[in-house]
């Protein structure tokens, strides 16, 4: 596959059903992760327009910055520091409706209004997080995680 099929004027949902398979197999005949990550942070982005959108892999008690769409972001991410270190404290997804009122939320950029950080596990623990960002206030909702979550389920880390 070598371009997306993305309906623009589709309902959340009905995008996201259309665009994950394209995205599983897009990564299915590939076995290199960073190859992976890169190219689903970039379907991600081309659909959804998304500010920034990207994955930390933990490496002993800490996040570290993996592949990305976006502006430059922060490299390390303390155990429960931060959205993405609360999402991995707490093995769930944490939907951030306004970034301002989140305790000890990581301003990589001072563009970012809310946010949506979902789990990646590998043998039951959690080995990376999806970290997605938007310029707007409550972007992320239910359905998000909904999908985020099962794109997830697919990644071999
Ligand atoms: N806002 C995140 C930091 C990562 S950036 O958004 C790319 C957080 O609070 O963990």
């Amino acid at each position: 596959m070598e371009t997306l099929n993305i309906n623009n004027n589709a309902r959340k949902e009905d995008k996201y059903k259309e665009l994950l398979p394209q995205i599983l197999s897009l990564i299915e005949g590939e076995s290199d992760v960073v190859a992976n990550l890169a190219n689903i942070a970039a379907a991600l982005t081309e659909a959804f327009c998304f500010f920034w959108c990207g994955f930390y892999k933990v490496s002993g008690k800490e996040l570290v910055l993996g592949p990305f769409q976006g502006p430059i972001a922060c490299t390390r991410i303390g155990y429960g520091k931060g959205v993405c270190g609360t999402a991995w404290k707490e093995s769930k997804t944490v939907v951030v409706e306004d970034v301002d009122k989140f305790p000890g939320h990581i301003a990589c950029s001072a563009l970012s209004r809310s946010e949506i950080v979902v789990p990646i596990f590998k043998d039951g623990a959690v080995a990376a997080v999806l970290d997605i960002d938007s310029k707007e206030l409550s972007t992320f909702d239910l359905t998000d995680a909904r999908y985020l979550e099962e794109l997830c389920r697919h990644i071999k880390l």
